[in-house]
């Protein structure tokens, strides 16, 4: 759209243009074009002040909640940490990605070692690779399975987290689009093995549904895999799952940064109103969870509200005995009941922040034979 001074300028042409004209008709015609330029300018003069009112307030909008932003963030991480917290969450993610061991390893291995600066991730203990460059879209081995999964490898930590053994039963209960529940299913090698992901989103459960179809061959291996649509803060299930992920659903601040239109929706009061969601999700995962089994709650928020206080808010409430298995990782820092992962330490992975709470026995059954210990079962 032109702006005020170009209309103006187009104005003033015409006056001038106007001054050489001799005919009646060339005379009429000329007020006629002169009266309908006029209408367009005053029109475009107005068109133009209300686009610079709606530019003024959407700039009022973007330093308000940025100021916001960087108030509420700054009180949790510090003065000094935070404005060098918030250049990395601005950085472009670095790339990693998933050995997809349902695919020909020949095939795989020929492809991914052309990527550049290629290096095996040793801290993740399934087959996960980083490169300087963006994984390109995954070419299909000759079954059609798709040999790699581009995600953070913090992700893979989380899946780490889960501690799972190769035939276990497993509830994914937020999985789209469906990166965890890969990682999931490269460690559960045993047929005996099963896998619920569930999403409520039915444009996002079409997509993992996708996923599973892409990456995990038809068949036996694909047959241990359940793909389900249901609310996760309503799980109907009870001591059924040996494992369970809550990847919740989350503030994301770091895309939140990425997506100026998200960005602006952005105020304390989400962080609140997200965590509220997330304790229903993780208090029905606790449900699902067997006696000595565990569930990795996880997001990718970097409000307290949204991780060590959902947590402790479960320890205050959960009428079903948990108790915070602390570990520690190869990268991340220790956070009050849990584990996270920042990019500004030096490595730029994540944000991911996830605890792991381990489903003790019911009092009065402490004795009981439910009670041993996990080892002692596998
Ligand atoms: C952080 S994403 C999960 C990412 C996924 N685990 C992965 O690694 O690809 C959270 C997902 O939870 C879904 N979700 C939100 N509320 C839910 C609910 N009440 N029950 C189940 N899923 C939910 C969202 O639609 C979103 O797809």
């Amino acid at each position: 759209m032109a702006d005020v001074s170009d209309i103006t300028k187009e104005a003033e042409t015409l006056n001038i243009e106007d001054e050489g004209s001799d005919s009646e008709e060339e005379v009429k015609s000329n007020r006629h074009q002169r009266q309908k330029k006029q209408n367009q300018t005053a029109k475009g003069k107005s068109v133009s002040k209300k686009k610079e009112k709606e530019l003024a307030k959407e700039k009022d909008l973007r330093e308000s909640t940025m100021r916001a932003f960087n108030t509420y963030f700054e009180a949790i991480y510090g003065q000094e940490r935070w404005p060098k917290l918030l250049e990395a969450l601005q950085k472009p993610g670095r790339h990693c990605c998933l050995v997809n061991r349902f695919c020909s390893e020949e095939a795989t291995q020929a492809t991914i070692s052309q990527f550049p600066a290629l290096e095996r991730l040793d801290y993740i203990s399934i087959p996960a690779f980083i490169s300087s460059e963006r994984f390109p879209q995954p070419p299909k081995d000759e079954k059609g399975v798709c040999m790699y999964y581009p995600l953070d490898a913090a992700s893979l930590l989380a899946v780490d987290a889960l501690d799972l053994k190769p035939n276990h039963s497993v509830l994914d209960i937020c999985a789209a689009p469906g990166g965890k529940t890969l990682a999931i299913m490269q460690h559960l090698t045993s047929m005996g093995s099963t896998l619920t992901s569930n999403e409520i989103a039915p444009d996002r459960k079409r997509r993992l549904k996708q996923v599973v179809w892409d990456y995990v061959p038809k068949g036996k291996e694909r047959d241990r895999i359940i793909v389900t649509s249901r609310d996760g803060t309503h799980w109907e299930e009870e001591e059924r799952y040996d494992r369970v992920l809550v990847d919740a659903p989350c503030s994301s601040e770091r895309h939140l940064l990425k997506d100026m239109t998200e960005f602006l929706k952005w105020t304390p009061k989400k962080t609140g109103n997200a965590s509220k969601e997330q304790l229903k999700i993780l208090k029905s995962a606790i449900m699902a969870v067997r006696v000595n089994g565990l569930v990795v709650y996880g997001t990718c928020s970097i409000s307290t509200k949204e991780n060590d206080d959902v947590i402790e808010k479960i320890l205050k409430k959960s009428k079903i005995n948990i108790e915070v298995m602390r570990r520690e990782w190869a990268i991340g820092e220790r956070t009050k009941y849990g584990w996270i992962v920042l990019p500004d330490d030096g490595h730029g992975w994540g944000p991911l922040f996830f605890t792991i709470l381990k489903r003790l026995p019911d009092d009065d059954d402490s004795n009981s034979e439910e009670s041993q210990t996990e080892s002692d079962e596998d």
